[in-house]
């Protein structure tokens, strides 16, 4: 397959055209943003880390049966996708209490559910990414009833899936963000990334935050964070 012109530099990601119109090529960058591009970084090391994160995760998901736009890794920075319009919607999931809900709902990072809760994002930049509910999502034709049910369906299938998956090496599933995408037949399946960047991850022992928020809080040895996850999850 051939990579082909740049079609688009996100914050963390670029995606390529490739000679299949229905195939782009995705490159993972080191670069790190928090609070809507206010702070801007370098995680050295991370674009490598999150794609080959990504890719098994979205191989293990497939397996659970969950659809998503994974074809193939190509380099330790570079993979294919399936072409999707994304769904703008950004989809969090959360097991226990931390970040934008802790602050917004006056309550400590720690707190853990008895199930986990699901809310949404409307993925728009000038905005700030505002938190609106499916009502909202429908009314803006963001999504249809019959796409948010399917959202719903697999981002809670997704979450009993890496809960367990995480907890078996010694990690809490705190919260994570999922983005979905529509094929040109208009199958919803997962799109974007799974990575350090997008979930919070706890060590079950310590509580150490293993994830992007030790560069959004300046908590320091962010590389280190990054590299402990790998070992937790290829053992290396
Ligand atoms: P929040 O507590 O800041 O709302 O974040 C919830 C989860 O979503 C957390 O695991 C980090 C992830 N996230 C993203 O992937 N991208 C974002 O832009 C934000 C704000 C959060
Ligand atoms: N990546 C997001 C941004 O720069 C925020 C985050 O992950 O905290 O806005």
């Amino acid at each position: 397959m051939e990579k082909l012109n740049q079609l688009y530099e996100g914050k963390a990601k670029k995606v390529f055209a490739t000679d299949d119109p229905e195939v782009l090529l995705v490159s993972y960058k080191d670069d790190a943003t928090a609070f809507n591009g206010i702070k801007r970084g370098t995680i050295a090391g991370k674009g490598a880390i999150n794609n080959r994160v990504t890719n098994y995760m979205m191989q293990l998901l497939e397996k659970e049966g969950v659809p998503t736009h994974f074809v193939k890794e190509l380099s330790d920075r570079e993979t294919l996708v399936k072409k999707v319009t994304i769904v703008p919607l950004e989809v969090i999931i959360r097991n226990i209490s931390a970040g934008s809900f802790s602050k917004r709902c006056g309550v400590e990072e720690g707190i853990v559910f008895d199930e986990p809760t699901i809310e949404f994002s409307y993925k728009n930049d000038e905005l700030g990414d505002p938190l609106i509910n499916a009502y909202h999502a429908v009314a803006l034709k963001l999504a249809t009833w019959d796409e948010i049910e399917t959202i719903k369906t697999l981002a809670f299938k997704v979450n009993s899936f890496m809960k367990a998956f995480f907890k078996k090496v010694g990690v809490d599933l705190v919260d994570f963000k999922l983005e979905f995408g529509r094929l040109s037949d208009g199958t919803i399946v997962l799109a974007d990334e799974i990575s350090p960047d997008t979930c919070r991850f706890w060590d079950s022992e310590t509580h150490e935050k293993l994830d992007k928020d030790r560069f959004r809080r300046d908590l320091g040895h962010v590389e280190d964070a990054y590299q402990e996850m790998m070992k937790r999850i290829f053992g290396e």
